[in-house]
């Protein structure tokens, strides 16, 4: 990842601009020696980092904050070396073949915070967890023209490949979210989604704490199925059979449908696999029966007043807050000015959690690189960061 290095470093007065890039100011975490410098190139915003070390300094992409292309922040880099005028002793910014990073505004592929925020549709929704590559998310989405598809994937190449032949073939009623789907139902409306397909999730035997199905996912799944909606877990693994047959048998009331062996329309490459090994193949379909409530939209996760920062830095210490399915982990502070500064935390939900910093500069306080997405582990976080801070 790009970074310059220089045994010599004396710091201008900020802000200052050069090449298009303007450095607005530098805040110090005086504890560890590294300093955020708050840096906006046309309409991105970021930080570079700079570690002082013992013999030299190290600058280089904040990950938290880091745009792409890469090549804004090399040249970013580039132009801080000349305003300072530094001699390097190490450097990796002279920009060779650029590769270009998946596009996250790809008409198929949307972010996050558009299904948080923007997504609307009058068709109804089919939903597949887990696509891999996408054989049976394909095959519907052409045979269901009048469907809305959603596609959860968290993993790049299937993603890519995906999003090929969905360009290839021309689909229109197909998007998707390279995003964990334990937390994604939140974003859809209530009664919404005909279908749910979890086809060959990974069992994770050893870790059963990461498997897709859970009470909490049985429990939006009913939300957004409309009333004869289905969800369907199609496997190869008999302790995931028995696990979710357990965990859907621990709702009060359900519709389950169990069977062995069945084909269905299109067969996925795992599928495949496991027929040709001879492996039992178990599908458990669950209707759901009832109309469920609106959910209660989560509004922006914003500041409603303005702490003073010289109070927050005197009872500032590192440390972490658990709640029942959240959390709160305030990592570290750094100061700009007497009256302006940033915290780095992280927050939310044991399995996606978020990592942001919080400015507190020119009387606002808010949330960087972005907001946190609207999901309830993320306001209950946001209610104990609240509260630290107005304590
Ligand atoms: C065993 S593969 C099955 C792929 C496909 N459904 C099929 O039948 O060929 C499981 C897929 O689920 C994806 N996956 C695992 N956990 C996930 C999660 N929490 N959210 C979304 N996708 C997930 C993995 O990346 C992988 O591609």
């Amino acid at each position: 990842m790009p970074n310059i290095q220089t045994k010599k470093l004396d710091y201008k007065v900020f802000p200052l601009s050069q090449d298009g890039y303007t450095f607005h100011y530098i805040a110090d975490s005086k504890k560890i020696n590294e300093k955020l410098i708050y840096t906006t190139f046309e309409d991105k915003s970021f930080f570079l980092k700079i570690i002082e070390r013992e013999n030299d300094y190290l600058i280089k992409y904040d990950k938290l904050t880091r745009v792409s292309p890469i090549k804004i922040i090399k040249d970013a880099l580039k132009a801080f070396q000349t305003l300072h005028n530094l001699e390097l002793t190490f450097s990796n910014i002279e920009s060779k073949k650029e590769t270009q990073h998946l596009e996250k505004s790809d008409a198929y592929l949307k972010k996050i915070s558009y299904f948080a925020h923007d997504f609307h549709t009058d068709k109804e929704i089919w939903v597949e967890v887990g696509f891999g590559s996408g054989r049976h998310l394909l095959h519907q989405a052409l045979a269901n023209p009048d469907i809305q598809f959603i596609g959860l994937e968290i993993h790049g190449p299937s993603i890519e490949q995906v999003i090929k032949q969905c360009k290839i073939q021309n689909i229109n009623n197909l998007l998707l979210a390279a995003f964990d789907a334990r937390i994604f139902l939140e974003f859809l409306s209530s009664n919404s989604v005909g279908k749910l397909f979890v086809h060959f999730p990974v069992p994770w035997d050893k870790k059963p704490h990461r498997r897709v199905i859970s009470p909490a996912f049985i429990d939006e799944s009913t939300r957004v199925l409309k009333q004869d909606g289905t969800l369907e877990l199609r496997t190869d693994s008999e302790n995931y059979y028995a696990y979710s047959y357990e965990t859907f048998m621990s709702l009060t009331q359900c519709d389950l449908q169990i069977r062995k062996n069945q084909e269905i329309v299109i067969s996925s490459k795992y599928e495949d696999r496991w027929k040709r090994q001879e492996k039992n193949i178990y599908d458990i379909t669950l209707t759901n029966q009832e109309i469920s409530q609106e959910k209660e939209k989560i509004t922006k996760l914003t500041f409603s007043q303005q702490p003073s920062f010289k109070e927050v830095k005197a009872k500032f210490t590192p440390h972490v807050f658990k709640g029942d399915d959240y959390f709160v982990h305030f990592e570290r502070l750094y100061e700009i000015d007497e009256n302006s500064g940033i915290i780095k935390l992280s927050f939310g939900a044991f399995e996606k959690c978020e990592h942001k910093y919080l400015i507190f500069n020119d009387n606002k306080i808010q949330y960087f690189p972005y907001e946190a997405l609207p999901i309830k582990q993320n306001l209950k976080s946001h209610k104990k960061i609240e509260e630290f801070l107005y304590a």
